[in-house]
């Protein structure tokens, strides 16, 4: 027997969950709490696998690596919090969630390509063009890619005709992070090892100060794979850093995850004024 298709499986989701979305309260509510139930049920069984895999299992962590690459596997990790979702796909989701109101009154929004600090969208249909709706961006669109995306400062809207992958293409820039945050001394730049990493806490916050070939860049200390703290990471001469536990690599400057496109580590703005490193802890 053929295994369903990952579009169909997706699809099949989507006409159970818009069956309940239309059913009368209070049945719509018992229906919903039923669903997050075996969500959470489905969540804790998934994430004890991964430990069991990690921790207990010769080669599990190899194993949890190529799982993850799996599509199907990987929306799963990233339904359960297992992988932490990256920009695109925050972007992604943030759109699926104004997209409704985008076609109830003006077309249709795509996202283009997300390039921390810019996301670019496109808008089709009745909305192209139109004054009106690129005003309306800021408010509804741009505000929700904001909210989602702490990578994304700004927000550029796509000529209509432009191709994907046309970077000269943007003709309009609407919503814009409104920068807030708080500067905080860190360390000493030179007490940073070079190239490498330090551990450093701020309050709550568990940071990880990484350099590399004179360039400061800051990251939440948790990997985006399991979560697991950075302070032995190694910053390799091609500028990758290496999380010691299982191996996944990122770029050093961005956090980028070069083992799952589309992953990456939490990310800080990070600056060296007068010899010391400079965190604002507003995410980026
Ligand atoms: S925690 Fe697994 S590679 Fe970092």
């Amino acid at each position: 027997m053929s295994r369903p298709a990952f579009e169909d499986l997706a699809n099949e989701l989507d006409v159970a969950i818009a069956a309940v979305d239309s059913l009368p309260e209070p049945a719509r509510t018992k229906a919903k709490n039923a669903t997050e139930a075996l969500e959470r049920f489905f969540s804790e069984a998934v994430a004890q696998q991964v430990r069991i895999l990690r921790d207990q299992v010769e080669g599990g962590s190899a194993a949890l690596a190529a799982l993850a690459a799996d599509p199907l596997v990987r929306t799963l990790f990233l339904a359960t919090g297992v992988l932490r979702p990256g920009p695109t796909e925050r972007a992604e989701r943030a759109l699926d969630l104004v997209r409704p109101y985008v076609r109830s009154h003006w077309g249709e929004v795509e996202l283009v390509r997300v390039e921390p600090p810019v996301a670019y969208l496109r808008f089709k249909g009745a909305c192209d063009g139109c004054v009106g709706s690129l005003s309306s961006l800021e408010d509804v669109v741009g505000q929700a890619i904001l909210a989602a995306v702490a990578e994304v400062e700004r927000i550029e809207v796509m000529d209509a005709a432009a191709v994907v992958g046309d970077r000269d293409a943007p003709v309009a820039m609407s919503a814009t992070r409104r920068h807030g945050g708080t500067w905080l001394e860190g360390p000493r730049f030179e007490d940073v090892p070079a190239p490498g990493v330090l551990a450093w806490r701020a309050g709550e916050r568990n940071l990880l100060i990484v350099s590399h070939q004179g360039s400061v860049s800051c990251f939440e200390n948790a990997c985006a794979h399991l979560g697991m703290p950075l302070d032995r990471a190694t910053v390799g001469s091609d500028g990758t850093l290496r999380c010691p536990w299982h191996g996944f690599t990122y770029d050093a400057r961005t956090g980028e995850s070069l083992n799952l496109p589309g992953v990456q580590l939490l990310s800080y703005e990070a600056r060296v004024t007068a010899g010391r490193v400079m965190i604002r802890l507003e995410r980026r």
